[in-house]
């Protein structure tokens, strides 16, 4: 069986360093192990409509801001695809047909739209775009018969309702379209990063995010702003590792490597957990520690998005290769889609004999 990965993005905001370890490390990965049939990144603007619908601007100004920052990760087009989603007519067209397959009710059910609802207020009357997005997103996924789905724990919803469509569809058609599995980071951390105020996931409505082109200024500022343990107030004071959250970014982001470099006092992590738990080490220490890690993680990518930004029509022309690239295997499958239907008239010649020995050659 091929192996084909896909992900994609809502082009809503710059990506932060919660996107950095949920996903993008992960697809870095993927990239560079090189263990993949074809691998696709989509910037879903038709998705990021669902819920912007009235703000487009946004939407379409993200988009760029989303490609700058995957190029400046070093997502690498000659081994990735990158597509804009609107782009792709296909896509729509499989949603329309899977939508045939989906109750309103099970909609309702899915947990992270809920959540999502809540968020946006649409409890009174939800856009039915809105609520229709997982299925979207199946066709997302379907439409590159893509297996390999690598993102975060607020997604496995949209994969299990991936799943059920493709089980549907199979059963009504025939087989058809393959079966999506999601692919979540290794560390139960990295898939939900808490953002600078340690309350909840890194997030751009929150105010609690950096971005991956902070400068250090900004990084500075933020990770000495960091929730850490309030009853740790003098350096002799005994400190708390959990919900600490310059201590949760430690766990993601430092190696031993780092403590030669930036804190040769202690040997390794462990051992700075334990001098910070028994007392004697300083908030202001281990921020120190933490900012010079994460400045050394964002520097190149906010160096490389600087220099994309002064070429941007390579950027753009990364995109338009990647839809015509994309739009190539999206037509094919919708065409799959279509033969499994029936609804192939021209394309078929049997649907012309079909009908002739209908008319002509009636039986009774
Ligand atoms: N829903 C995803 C998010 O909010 C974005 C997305 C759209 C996606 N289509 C996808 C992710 C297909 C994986 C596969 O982050």
């Amino acid at each position: 069986m091929k192996k084909i990965i896909l992900t994609g993005d809502r082009p809503t905001g710059k990506l932060h360093l919660g996107h950095f370890v949920g996903s993008i490390r992960n697809r870095l990965k993927l990239q560079n192990e090189g263990n993949y049939d074809e691998m696709y990144i989509m910037i879903a603007d038709d998705q990021a409509l669902t819920d912007n619908f009235d703000n487009p601007k946004k939407v379409r100004d993200n988009v760029m801001e989303v490609a700058l920052d995957y190029l400046a990760c070093g997502i690498d087009p000659s081994k990735v695809t990158i597509f804009i989603q609107s782009e792709i007519p296909a896509l729509t067209e499989l949603t329309f047909y899977y939508m045939n397959l989906v109750t309103l009710s099970r909609l309702l059910r899915n947990p992270t739209v809920k959540s999502e609802v809540k968020l946006r207020g649409f409890e009174e009357s939800i856009p039915s775009g809105f609520l229709n997005y997982p299925v979207s997103q199946t066709a997302d996924i379907t439409a590159f018969k893509a297996n390999i789905i690598p993102v975060g724990d607020d997604q496995l919803p949209m994969i299990e309702q991936a799943r059920e469509i493709v089980h549907s569809f199979n059963r009504v058609y025939g087989d058809t379209l393959v079966e999506p599995n999601a692919l979540l980071p290794d560390k139960e951390v990295c898939r939900r990063l808490p953002g600078i105020d340690g309350k909840a996931k890194m997030s751009k409505s929150l105010g609690n995010c950096i971005y991956l082109d902070d400068s250090d200024e900004e990084i500075k500022k933020k990770v000495m702003q960091m929730y850490t343990d309030p009853d740790h107030v003098k350096v002799s004071d005994p400190g708390k590792i959990e919900g600490n959250v310059v201590f949760t970014y430690l766990d993601v982001f430092c190696e031993d490597k780092h403590f030669k470099q930036y804190l040769p006092e202690y040997q390794n992590l462990t051992d700075l957990k334990e001098h910070y738990q028994k007392g004697g080490v300083g908030d202001v220490t281990i921020k120190q520690f933490l900012n010079n890690i994460l400045c050394e993680v964002i520097k190149p990518i906010r160096e490389r998005k600087r220099e994309l930004e002064n070429n941007l029509d390579y950027v753009l022309d990364v995109l338009k290769k990647g839809v015509e690239k994309a739009n190539l295997k999206a037509n094919e499958t919708l065409k799959e889609v279509k033969e499994h239907i029936g609804i192939d008239y021209f394309t078929n010649p049997n649907y012309l004999e079909e009908m002739k020995e209908k008319y002509q050659n009636p039986k009774d």
